[in-house]
């Protein structure tokens, strides 16, 4: 038999010795330590990176979607001047929003925690303060703006929140124009505290006050009463900061918000985040006065500092800045 194993010198001898290169290459011990050392570069690698990729805890898809532009936030934040740091962590103590209620139970859900079930306008006007206010009283700003239509019309919203409202000259005008475009079931929820601000009275002295308390919630109740839109009209008179923050509680979102509160800066910039976790995928953002000189351009600052922060385009219409949610 040619058997070249037993024939060759080498067989005789054994297998030969591998170098010491190749022999490290046969060693368990240095996959072991290889496998070991990749594992602790990926560890290290994910752990520096974890603060941007942690997934957001939320109660529902577009508040993910919110938790995951945050994540920008936190990015951006770092670029910005420490004094605006303070205003995103107050935000941050937010209370828990739970997932959007069926839009055909908001108006029960707010007559029924806010008003004991009745409807505010049931019995209206209250003997008290009958003689006291105007049939009609609707003095705004920009409150008939071309914007109103554009946005309704591209909308078609079933709940609009209106935050400042006044005398209800927008809000009247907003309803207006929902039932000239067949949207009979909108509700257009006005939240304002209905205190307007200090020494407005010397503007508008038609507008009575018993002991100090001023009648600018039954005046807009007037007007509503009046231009017959109690349907689609609800007021909500308490504190923007706290009524958008117990809407979200109660699960009220809107298709369309106008923000027209206060205008300097930390009340704009309050109102737009609260309000922005109201709106529904798909919904619009808007308000009053981005060019307003009188306070510094607040609403201009606060508009502009979300819009960066959430990565969104501000648009403007006529005295208004508008933001689409897609
Ligand atoms: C410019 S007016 C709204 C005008 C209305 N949108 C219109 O066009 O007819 C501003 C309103 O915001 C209200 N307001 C301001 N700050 C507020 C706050 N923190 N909470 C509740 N209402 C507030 C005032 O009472 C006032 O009625």
């Amino acid at each position: 038999m040619n058997d070249p194993e037993i024939k060759s010198p080498r067989a005789k001898k054994g297998p030969p010795k591998p170098s010491f290169c190749l022999s490290i290459f046969n060693s368990p011990p240095f996959y072991l330590t290889l496998l070991l050392l990749s594992f602790y570069v990926g560890y290290f690698t994910a752990t520096s990176n974890s603060s941007s990729s942690a997934p957001a805890t939320t109660t529902n898809n577009f508040s993910s979607q919110l938790q995951t532009t945050t994540t920008t936030t936190a990015a951006t934040v770092t670029t910005l001047p420490s004094d605006f740091d303070n205003e995103i962590d107050n935000f941050r103590v937010a209370p828990n929003c739970i997932d959007p209620i069926p839009t055909d139970l908001i108006r029960e859900t707010i007559l029924t925690r806010v008003y004991g079930g009745a409807s505010p306008f049931d019995n209206f006007p209250p003997p008290h303060v009958a003689n006291s206010l105007r049939h009609r009283s609707l003095k705004g700003w920009g409150s008939k703006g071309a914007v109103f239509r554009h946005l309704i019309e591209e909308v078609r919203p079933k709940i609009i929140i209106e935050v400042g409202t006044f005398l209800g000259a927008s809000a009247v005008h907003m309803a207006t124009l929902t039932r000239q475009l067949g949207l009979d079931d909108t509700l257009i929820l006005c939240i304002d505290d209905f205190r307007g601000w200090p020494g407005f009275r010397e503007q508008f002295q038609f507008i009575n006050h018993i002991n100090g308390d001023v009648m600018l919630l039954y005046q807009f109740m007037q007007n509503v009463v009046y231009s017959n839109v109690t349907d689609s009209v609800l007021p909500l008179p308490f504190s923007t900061g706290s009524t958008l923050s117990r809407l979200c509680q109660w699960g009220v979102t809107a298709d369309l918000i106008e923000i027209d509160a206060g205008h300097e800066f930390n009340s704009a910039w309050s109102d737009i985040n609260r309000a922005f976790r109201l709106l529904r995928p798909g919904g619009v953002m808007f308000g009053h006065d981005y060019f307003r000189m009188g306070d510094n351009r607040g609403v201009r600052r606060a508009v502009n500092l979300f819009a960066q922060i959430y990565g969104l385009r501000v648009q403007t219409d006529g005295e208004h800045w508008v933001i689409h949610t897609s």
